[in-house]
């Protein structure tokens, strides 16, 4: 076969088998195709679309390109996933919340992504933490512990690292077949037998319009369940930043006061309840919402997640100590000093990408692949969507390394926050599509 008919074929929206699915895969993985045959395959896709058979194929031979891992445990094999967004640290609650409820979440976690946050650089701002341990000891923390949060191994999906790598430089990201296959393909090699994903839309995710979003959770859901591993999915709003705390070491702040059960950061918390209700019922360890929701609230007000958090980061090689004391060990920033509003009236609308990209700026996500991360900087929101503000009343709180970084992003942030005259009617639901 030449692989240059299979690109045509493709291009002229044809259905591409099973066999020619299995072949492309594997001759990406041995490096028998250009980066160019590769991202005009990526790109026929991105225009023409596949079926859904087609989308499960790819799913599978993408899974099946590497090592993939089996569990013998006793309880549930179950992760969650978020399509990304700005102060979206649910992962850093949820992991441990789910051990605790009796499952075992061996989650493989991503970096910064475009303006979005990456879990696996938060907890590169705990000292010691081993983000890329060997499986064995991920299976000796998974095991122990119930939970193991780290970073993507060279084995598990390697078609996917090479694949999205060419994706990202070929304006071939946002296709839902393309997204499918590589989230899934990551999720299924880690051997889960059940996932929640958590689909964000608006103005601070990758798919800013609904029905999109809504569509990628369909695909995501039916793929991943004709794949053998039962999945639910949650369509959540990002018109504003998920928690009041923006940058890596605040939202590993942010996680930790809400398993000690002292925060106000509400929307984080509904969040990942929500997500964590939906997965305890689909992975049968409770008969119903009630029942999970229950069981969530107990392990949150017992110590039992904050205690799986705590031995999780003591057993990956942070401080036995840390959850007790984490200021001890985070660096703070050299600057924190609050920003006032302009002018009085109501939050607007709230530049939920610019939040994000403005934590680039301040050095807490990364401008070229190779940066280093300054994890101390970011911002604490004092206001939300609907909140009246009076004119010089402090808006946010900015961690940030220097005098220059701070003005900078100072401006920015003003200007990311649309303050108008008159009282408006936020839609306040979170969640706006449940799917099963
Ligand atoms: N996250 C992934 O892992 N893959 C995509 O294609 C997009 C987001």
């Amino acid at each position: 076969m030449l692989f240059k008919e299979l690109i045509l074929k493709k291009r002229l929206g044809k259905e591409l088998t099973k066999n020619e699915i299995n072949w492309f895969i594997s001759n990406l993985t041995s490096n028998h195709l250009s980066e160019g045959q590769i991202a005009s395959l990526a790109m026929a896709i991105c225009l023409k679309g596949m079926t859904f058979e087609e989308r499960v194929q790819l799913t599978l031979a993408m899974k099946n390109s590497g090592k993939t891992l089996s569990w013998d445990l006793p309880g549930p094999i179950i992760d969650k996933h978020s399509t990304g967004g700005v102060g979206d640290t649910v992962s850093l609650i949820l992991a441990p919340v789910l051990a605790a409820c009796g499952a075992y979440v061996p989650m493989i976690s991503g970096r910064g992504l475009g303006h979005t946050g990456g879990t696996l650089d938060k907890f590169d701002s705990i000292p010691g933490y081993n983000t890329s341990p060997n499986e064995a000891l991920l299976r000796r923390v998974v095991s122990k512990v119930g939970c193991a949060i780290i970073g993507q191994t060279n084995e598990l999906a390697p078609a996917d690292k090479r694949l999205y790598a060419i994706r990202d430089v070929t304006g071939t990201v946002e296709s839902i077949d393309l997204i499918t296959a590589s989230i899934l393909s990551k999720k299924l090699a880690a051997g889960l037998e059940g996932l929640v994903i958590d689909v964000k839309f608006g103005n601070g995710a990758f798919m800013q319009d609904f029905n999109e979003a809504s569509n990628l959770a369909k695909s995501l859901v039916t793929v991943s369940n004709e794949s053998g591993c039962k999945t639910t999915a949650l369509v959540t709003d990002m018109n504003q930043p998920l928690s009041q705390s923006i940058g890596n070491s605040l939202e590993v702040l942010a996680a930790i006061d809400i398993l000690k059960g002292s925060s106000k950061d509400y929307r984080l918390l509904e969040i990942s309840k929500s997500l964590g209700v939906s997965i305890l019922c689909s992975s049968n360890i409770c008969k119903n919402k009630k029942e999970a929701q229950s069981l969530i609230s107990s392990v949150l007000s017992s110590g039992k997640a904050a205690e799986k958090f705590s031995q999780m980061v003591g057993e990956l090689g942070g401080a036995k100590d840390f959850f007790e004391k984490p200021k001890n060990y985070l660096t703070p920033s050299n600057i924190q000093k609050n920003i006032c509003c302009k002018k009085s009236g109501y939050v607007k609308k709230i530049n939920t990408k610019n939040l994000g990209n403005i934590l680039i700026l301040l050095g807490g996500g990364r401008q070229k692949v190779e940066d280093d991360i300054d994890f101390s900087v970011g911002m604490k929101l004092l206001i939300e969507l609907g909140t009246y503000v009076e004119k010089n009343q402090p808006i946010c709180t900015l961690y940030a390394r220097d005098q220059e970084s701070f003005n900078i992003a100072e401006k920015e942030i003003i200007e990311s926050f649309e303050i108008g005259e008159s009282e408006e009617n936020f839609n306040k639901k979170m969640i706006v599509e449940h799917f099963e």
